[in-house]
């Protein structure tokens, strides 16, 4: 598996900067595919009846990410030899080759960027068709809508949410503050300092946890607050550790379901997946940093959950009405906890959900169904380019069948996409 180097920008596959000639002789398997260019016609021809090469280069996709760096720095607060939570949202090497040679295989010239202050200036030199995105970013709530406004900007198609859906997930109050009276959510406060807390008047117990962070940061498993005491500590912690607002949230006990959601105009559910803890009592279970990253010994995955039937066509109402009403396009995982009434209670949503092979909550749910990585990967990527009218790539890979005479432009459907507009 090609290795990626932390914070580099590295091509897989073609490399962009090669003339055709080049990438012929580096016997690269995109050599065969060269621009549109009017052939030189051969001597004896009439001039002005130039043949045009109808071949055409692969497109240019640019996979822009944050890559998790090997090391893992280990000076958390309160836990000497744990590792902190610092790079928990980013993503591992191996993710990111996966993406890269899969986009290859689609057609694409792929190119990985960083998500860093070099990001504007190697998009724009890049000459890129699509940018898949699954930068976290960094900084404050709004750091996952960077890349997208950056993309907006530079009029480069890119897939998933656009900057305005995924700051309003990434800040839980405010995605809260929108689904309230269509979707319910447990009650809330935010504390932004300690004497916020003066008032403080939900009832026990709540949960506290960071408004502003995913993948688990600060939510460890004694985030469950059964009184004022203990709330009160924890928020004292949250806000010296993070320096960000702590969301204090009624605790729902229920069952733990995520539910994954594809698609655009008519977005459809890939799956449920109840999060069914192995250890402990149920009803004081979270989903923690720790739970998640000792998954195989802490919690077991029902797909679908062990929930009657009514609340599954209950928890994935709640999830289309929550990817519809926050403006979520091509991907989702929504978190809820079942409560005693058999509700959905919406928890928080993810516009870009970890995509990981082999530990992605969204991954693991979808072949549970079904589905292929590459089939969810390739659908994923199939909704963005139909959204905006991104033409498909020529699949010039070594051993392509011989295509058939080329006509201008095609519609055809692909296997289990939407109709895509096809060149070929
Ligand atoms: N109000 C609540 N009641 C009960 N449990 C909760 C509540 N809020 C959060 N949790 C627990 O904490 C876990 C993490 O919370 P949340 O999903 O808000 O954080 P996150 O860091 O954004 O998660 P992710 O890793 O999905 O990005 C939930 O999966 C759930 O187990
Ligand atoms: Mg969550």
């Amino acid at each position: 598996m090609t290795q990626v180097p932390t914070g580099q920008p590295v091509t897989v596959g073609p490399i962009a900067t090669l003339s055709p000639m080049e990438r012929a002789q580096a016997g690269h398997p995109d050599a065969s595919a060269v621009d549109a260019e009017p052939e030189e016609p051969p001597s004896g021809r009439r001039p002005g009846r130039a043949r045009t090469r109808v071949r055409r280069a692969r497109r240019r996709l640019a996979l822009v990410c944050n890559v998790k760096p090997t090391a893992q720095p280990t000076a958390q607060p309160g836990a000497q030899d744990a590792p902190t939570d610092e790079n928990e949202e980013f993503d591992s090497p191996e993710t990111i080759s996966a993406l890269a040679q899969l986009f290859t295989q689609e057609g694409y010239s792929v190119t990985v960027l960083e998500a860093d202050r070099s990001l504007p200036r190697r998009l724009i030199a890049g000459n890129f068709d699509l940018a898949f995105n699954i930068a976290e970013g960094r900084g404050g709530r709004c750091r996952e809508a960077l890349v997208p406004a950056l993309c907006e900007m530079l009029g480069l198609h890119y897939t998933g949410s656009d900057p305005l859906t995924l700051a309003a997930t990434l800040d839980k109050d405010v995605a809260k503050r929108l689904l309230l009276g269509n979707v319910k959510t447990p009650a809330w406060r935010v504390v932004r300092t300690l004497t916020d807390l003066a008032d403080f008047d939900l009832p026990f117990p709540v949960i506290a946890k960071p408004n502003d962070e995913g993948s688990s940061k600060g939510i460890h498993d004694d985030c469950k607050c059964n009184d004022f005491h203990a709330l009160e500590a924890l928020c004292r912690r949250l806000l010296d550790d993070y320096g960000r607002p702590v969301l204090v949230e009624a605790f729902v006990r229920g069952p733990e379901v995520t539910v994954g959601v594809v698609g655009n105009a008519h977005p459809e559910v890939v799956g449920l997946m109840h999060v069914v803890p192995t250890q402990g009592e149920p009803g004081d279970f979270i989903y923690s940093l720790q739970a998640k990253r000792d998954f195989a010994r802490r919690v077991r995955y029902a797909i679908p959950p062990e929930l009657p039937p009514d609340i599954c066509q209950r928890l994935e109402a709640a999830a289309l009405a929550a990817f519809r009403l926050l403006d979520c396009r091509d991907v989702a995982r929504i978190d809820f906890r079942v409560g005693p009434d058999g509700e959905p209670w919406f928890i928080e949503a993810n516009p870009l959900p970890g995509l990981s092979p082999t530990t992605g909550d969204l991954v693991i749910m979808a072949k549970a169904m079904g589905w292929s990585w590459e089939a969810l990967i390739t659908r994923i990527l199939r909704e963005a380019e139909f959204r905006q009218g991104v033409l498909r790539p020529m699949l010039v890979a070594r051993g392509e069948p011989k295509r058939k005479k080329p006509r201008s432009l095609d519609v055809v459907n692909v296997a289990d996409s939407a109709p895509v507009a096809v060149v070929r």
